[in-house]
């Protein structure tokens, strides 16, 4: 008979023949970082989550590399919003600040890990869409210049990555470009090539006040129903020039990181969205779930799936149960 409990039957033996596993060195924290100074608050829809003004990130980096992690993802919540999204671009924006602090510290402990620049207009403008609207709709190539700025405005402060998350056409050949003419071109894109319009960002956009005024983004998100289209997304990426390739939200469109994985040969990332954690806070404060053994399960799916790179926000939570032998 066919025994296949035979290999089930002691720890050891579950270990020897495990397929899949966990690294906390494939695991990216995202990091909201906000203007002023002394500031650390805690993101009312995301429990143990926090913003942090700039000359305030100490912790965070010391977490960060404690954990053994890749690294972190930065999102900017600047004091103020314009119809163009500014803030976005300044050299000296939050998120440039944010770069150049974590560096520094970096420098004083004689750690490294990776600075990933999110770039993005949502956070920035005043109608919350992520890019500049012309008739009520976002203006794809006139929004180009200004990720490309912002991508410029986040190499120059010395971020390792950048990875923007608008969905504009053209957005990674833009940064590409611009990049590359100023001296860049070793710094690598990010794609995030198939990001679905969905509602598990609820938590993300209170935690950044970066829900769009009126309307929604589904002229520029990809529509939920489509899975090949994800795949031309991805292919789209990848010709102009993207380094890595993302699935974002990652646990319903476990079948999406699948196909991106059997499509191209670029390494993957999934993004762990808000809600997906929101959801899990909830139910393990609620004594429905434990923390511990969720997560354990859902980035193990992650990576069977194919992910090769996870962002999330339990990343911090999950290095440390790791080092407890949890
Ligand atoms: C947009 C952006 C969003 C997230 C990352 N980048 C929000 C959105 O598209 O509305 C969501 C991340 C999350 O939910 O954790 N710049």
């Amino acid at each position: 008979m066919q025994r296949l409990r035979r290999l089930r039957r002691t720890r050891a033996l579950r270990d020897a023949f495990a397929e899949t596993q966990v690294r906390a060195g494939a695991l990216i924290y995202p990091v909201f970082v906000c203007a002023g100074s002394g500031v650390k608050e805690e993101v009312p829809s995301m429990p143990g989550v926090f913003r942090y003004s700039a000359d305030n990130l100490s912790e965070v980096v010391d977490a960060v590399l404690s954990a053994g992690i890749a690294g972190v993802m930065l999102f900017g919540i600047p004091a103020r919003k314009d119809e163009c999204g500014s803030g976005a671009y300044e050299e000296d924006g939050v998120v440039p600040q944010a770069v150049r602090a974590i560096r520094a510290l970096l420098r004083a402990r004689g750690g490294e890990f990776l600075i990933v620049a999110d770039i993005c207009l949502c956070e920035y403008t005043s109608h919350g869409h992520c890019g500049v609207l012309k008739d009520g709709d976002v203006d794809n190539d006139a929004s180009l210049p200004l990720h490309a700025r912002a991508a410029l405005a986040a190499a120059k402060a010395g971020a390792d990555m950048v990875a923007p998350s608008s969905m504009m056409d053209g957005v990674v050949g833009a940064i590409r470009a611009t990049l590359d003419g100023a001296g860049y071109a070793h710094l690598p894109v990010m794609g995030y090539s198939a990001k679905f319009a969905s509602v598990f960002y609820g938590p993300f956009r209170d935690a950044a006040d970066s829900a769009p005024q009126t309307g929604d983004r589904k002229s520029y998100q990809m529509d939920f129903r489509n899975g090949r289209e994800a795949l031309r997304e991805i292919a789209a990426d990848e010709s102009e020039g993207a380094d890595v390739v993302m699935v974002k939200p990652a646990l319903a469109y476990l079948d999406v990181v699948r196909a991106a994985r059997a499509q191209t040969r670029l390494p993957l990332a999934v993004y762990n969205v808000s809600g997906e954690y929101a959801m899990v806070k909830a139910a393990a404060r609620a004594g429905l779930l434990d923390e511990r053994r969720t997560v354990d399960e859902i980035f193990t799916a992650f990576f069977r799936a194919g992910a090769d790179l996870v962002i999330t926000y339990h990343a911090l939570d999950w290095a440390r149960w790791r080092r407890e032998g949890v």
